[in-house]
C-alpha cells in the first residue's frame, strides 16, 4: 500500500527527469486477467484526464478486456477522477454508490478510482475507512501499473492502494486507445510549477515534465500516416513548454517543428498569459495548420485579486497580450476561463472581471464559482462572501459572457468556414457534427458522406454555443 501525501506533492527539486521506454510492460499471465471479461472506464474532468482514459482503455486491452458502454455489464469499472472543484468531488461519490449496489449482486466486479481525486491524501483516507470494498485506488503517476494492481487484487482479494506524491519519470510506452479517429490528444507535458493559490494541479500532476520533442513529433507523424487530421497538445500551462528541459527549445519550436508535419489542423490547450512569447505569435501567424484559436484563462480583472491568486500578470498586461493577439491573429477566436467569488471579491473586484470580459468580447467563457481545495493557499483565506451573492455574481457574469458568445457568432452567418465533420449530431441523425478552424461547433446538413474530412461550409444561423450550416459544393 502506497499512500499519497500533501507535503511530498508539493516538493519541487532539480532532480532530472529520466526518460523511460520500456517501463510499462505485460506478460502472458497478466493477458489472461481480462479474458471473456469486459471493462467500463468513466472519465471525468480535463482533456488531460480524457487523454489518460485513452490510455487506461488500451492498457485493460493489452489485458483482454472488451469495453462496454454500460456499468450494468462490466466485470471492472475504474473512475478516472477530477479534482478541480467541489461538484467533481459529489459526482464522484454518486458514482461510488452506484458501483456499490452493483457490487453488492456481483461481488466479482473489480471497482477502483484513479486520477486527480486518487492523489488527495484526504480522499484516500475517506476511502481507507468508509469504502473499504472498493478494490483499487491508483494515481496519475502510475497508470502503467494497472496491470500489476489489478494481479494483486484477483489474487489477493484485498484493497489495493498505490498512489505516489512524487511524479516519477516520462514514461514513453504506455500504448493509447484512441476514442476519435479524426482528432488525437497529444501530451506534450505533464504536471505544472504555477502554483495559483486555488488550484489543485500542482498537488495532483507533479512537477512540470516536458516530453522530448522528438517523441512528440514521432507521434504526430504516425497520426498522420494514420489519416488523423487534426492534433491538440495538450498541458496544463503549454506556454511553459521546454523549460524545463536543459535544451533551448521552446513552444514556438515545437508549434513550429508539429507544423512541418503537415498535420491539417494543430490546437494546443492551455495557454497561462504569462509564458505567452511574441514568437509564438509569430509562428501560429506564418503556419495555417495552426488553427487561429486561444483559449486564455483570465481568472479575474481585478489586480488585487491576481495578485491574491498568483498569477503573475495585471489586468493591464492581460489586455496588451490579448490585444495584440487579436491585431497578429484578427480571425482567431479567443475564449477563457474566469473564477468569480475568489475569498475577500469585493464588488469592485468583480466590476473589473466585468471591464474585462466587455473589453475582450470573448468567444466563449468557462465560468466557475471559486471552490475551496483542501491543502492550497487559498482555502486557508478568509472567505466572507455569501453562496448567495457568489451565485448572483456568477449569474451576471455568464449573461455578459453569452451575449459576447451569441455576438461573435452573429458576424459567422453568411461566411463559408472549414469545418472538420466529425459524426452525427445530437439534434438529429440526418445532420452531422464539426468544428471550425476557430473551434465553433457547426451542425451541418448534408455532409453524410463527409465525416473525417475538412469541408466548406455556409452558415446559416447562429445560437449562442453552435452554428448551423449547410455543405458548399
Ligand atoms: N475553484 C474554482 N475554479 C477553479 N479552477 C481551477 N481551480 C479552481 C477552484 N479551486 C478553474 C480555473 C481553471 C479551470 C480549469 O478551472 O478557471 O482555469
Ligand atoms: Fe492550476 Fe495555475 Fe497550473 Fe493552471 S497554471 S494548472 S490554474 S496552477
Amino acid at each position: 500500500m502506497i499512500l499519497p501525501n500533501l507535503k511530498d506533492a508539493k516538493v519541487r527539486t532539480n532532480k532530472e527527469v529520466a526518460i523511460k521506454t520500456n517501463e510499462y510492460y505485460i506478460d502472458s499471465e497478466l493477458e489472461k486477467i481480462g479474458k471473456g471479461k469486459k471493462y467500463f472506464v468513466k472519465t471525468y474532468g480535463c482533456q488531460m484526464n480524457e487523454h489518460d482514459s485513452e490510455n487506461i482503455k488500451a492498457i485493460l486491452e493489452d489485458m483482454n478486456f472488451i469495453e462496454t458502454d454500460t456499468m450494468e455489464n462490466a466485470d471492472i469499472i475504474l473512475l478516472n477522477t477530477c479534482a478541480i472543484r467541489e461538484n467533481a468531488h459529489n459526482k464522484v461519490f454518486g458514482m461510488v454508490g452506484r458501483m456499490k449496489h452493483l457490487k453488492s449482486n456481483k461481488p466479482d466486479l473489480i471497482t477502483g478510482i484513479c486520477g486527480c481525486m486518487a492523489q488527495e491524501e484526504a480522499i484516500v483516507e475517506e476511502i481507507m475507512q468508509k469504502y473499504k470494498w472498493l478494490d483499487i485506488v491508483f494515481g496519475t503517476h502510475n497508470i502503467h501499473r494497472l496491470p500489476q494492481l489489478l494481479k494483486e487484487v484477483v489474487e489477493k482479494q484485498k484493497q489495493e492502494i498505490e498512489v505516489f506524491s512524487i511524479e516519477g519519470e516520462i514514461l514513453e510506452n504506455i500504448p493509447v486507445k484512441r476514442d476519435n479517429k479524426y482528432k488525437a490528444w497529444i501530451n506534450i507535458m505533464y504536471g505544472c510549477d504555477k502554483f495559483c493559490t486555488y488550484c489543485i494541479v500542482p498537488y495532483t500532476r507533479g512537477k512540470q515534465r516536458s516530453r522530448m520533442p522528438e517523441f512528440i513529433l514521432n507521434e504526430v507523424k504516425e497520426l498522420v500516416k494514420d489519416g488523423y487530421k487534426e492534433v491538440t497538445l495538450l498541458g496544463q500551462n503549454v506556454n511553459a513548454y521546454g523549460k524545463d528541459l536543459g535544451i533551448s527549445y521552446d513552444m514556438a519550436n515545437l508549434l513550429e517543428d508539429v507544423a512541418q508535419t503537415k498535420i491539417e489542423r494543430i490546437r494546443f490547450v492551455t495557454s497561462h498569459p504569462w509564458d505567452f512569447t511574441d514568437e509564438m505569435i509569430e509562428v501560429i501567424k506564418t503556419y495555417p495548420n495552426i488553427m487561429p484559436y486561444i483559449h486564455l484563462p483570465l481568472q479575474s480583472g481585478s489586480d488585487r485579486i491576481l495578485k491574491l491568486m498568483g498569477r503573475r500578470y495585471t489586468k493591464e498586461s492581460y489586455l496588451s497580450l490579448y490585444n495584440k493577439l487579436k491585431k497578429a491573429l484578427p480571425y482567431s477566436s479567443i475564449t477563457t476561463d474566469i473564477i468569480v467569488g475568489f475569498p475577500g471579491e469585493t464588488e469592485e473586484d468583480f466590476k473589473e472581471t466585468l471591464d474585462v470580459v466587455k473589453s475582450c468580447q470573448y468567444d466563449s467563457a468557462f465560468t466557475f464559482i471559486f471552490s475551496p481545495r483542501i491543502g492550497t493557499p487559498a482555502a486557508k483565506m478568509e472567505d466572507k462572501i455569501l453562496l448567495e451573492e457568489k451565485e448572483k455574481r456568477l449569474h451576471e457574469l455568464n449573461e455578459l459572457v453569452n451575449m459576447y458568445a451569441k455576438k461573435a457568432n452573429d458576424t459567422y452567418v453568411g461566411k463559408i468556414v472549414p469545418v472538420l465533420i466529425e459524426g452525427v449530431s445530437e439534434k438529429s441523425s440526418d445532420i452531422m457534427m464539426g468544428y471550425t478552424d476557430t473551434m465553433k461547433l457547426v451542425n451541418v446538413k448534408g455532409a453524410e458522406e463527409f465525416v473525417g474530412q475538412i469541408v466548406n461550409v455556409k452558415i446559416t444561423d447562429a445560437k449562442t454555443w453552435s452554428l448551423d450550416g449547410e455543405l458548399v459544393s
